[in-house]
């Protein structure tokens, strides 16, 4: 069976402040959890912090991003060793807003999940499709695109301990979360995808859903047989509810 995945993406919210204080609320809330795995991302700058103050718990720290090379003149870029020398130990890559408000393509995700694993660190690659491609009857075309080409010479192994996040973008920040059909069907699609690419073991790879995960839908959510867990953005700010999302993505909640 596969583990439970659950992320939370702060995107451009809190301070250090803020993230510490989050953290003494947010680990006694999940300290009885086991049984799923508990992810946050926040800001750059936060990352040491939440990093100290989640040290005596289960709760891991991953980037929301990461440049691809290992260093050199990449103002304003953070390399995958930094993020290791400060205890991270995953990274988003190619989340909808990075793809559609600073341009990264399906090659620029398929160097920065390839440097990521080459580093030891677990990439959670996000992949969906717009309203567009939607309503054009293209979301599966799309699917198999960012699969193929972001996850394009990795391993079987390598991709059977990757997440990838199906984050319908118009699902994103609107409050109108995708269906558990859709996103069962979607999902089913993308494991498919993945063992027709990679071969049978690539089956084991962990598909988190995202896009308006709530406490109030995450169950019926979690409930469907492909759906493994969540990535939940504006629902995680706030650590009672995303220890909600937490409780409610435990296999004995569903
Ligand atoms: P949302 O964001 O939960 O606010 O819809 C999800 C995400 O962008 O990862």
């Amino acid at each position: 069976m596969r583990r439970p995945f659950v992320a939370a993406n702060w995107k451009m919210h809190k301070t250090v402040q803020e993230t510490v204080a989050y953290a003494r609320d947010f680990v006694p809330r999940v300290e009885a959890v086991t049984d799923v795995d508990i992810v946050i991302a926040p800001p750059f700058l936060a990352l040491s912090a939440l990093v100290e103050a989640t040290a005596n718990s289960r709760v891991r720290v991953a980037a929301q991003t990461v440049h691809a090379e290992s260093h050199g003149a990449f103002t304003g870029e953070v390399s995958l060793g930094m993020l290791k020398g400060s205890g991270v130990t995953l990274v988003i890559i190619g989340h909808s807003e990075r793809r559609h408000l600073f341009g990264e393509t399906d090659a620029g995700v398929n160097a920065k999940t390839q440097a990521t694993v080459d580093a030891g660190l677990t990439p959670i690659v996000c992949v969906g499709e717009t309203l567009e491609e939607r309503k054009s009857d293209r979301t599966f075309e799309v699917l198999d695109r960012q699969i193929r080409d972001g996850l394009s010479g990795l391993s079987p192994d390598q991709v059977a301990a990757l997440v990838v996040a199906y984050e319908p973008v118009w699902a994103i920040g609107t409050g109108r979360n995708a269906t558990p059909d859709q996103a069962d069907e979607a999902h089913r699609h993308i494991r498919q995808q993945l063992v027709s690419q990679f071969g049978d073991r690539a089956a084991a790879c962990r598909l988190i859903y995202g896009g308006s995960v709530t406490p109030g839908n995450v169950a019926e959510l979690r409930a469907r047989p492909q759906v493994d867990g969540a990535l939940v953005g504006g629902a995680s700010l706030d650590p009672a509810s995303f220890a909600e999302i937490v409780a409610g993505s435990r296999p004995t909640a569903i």
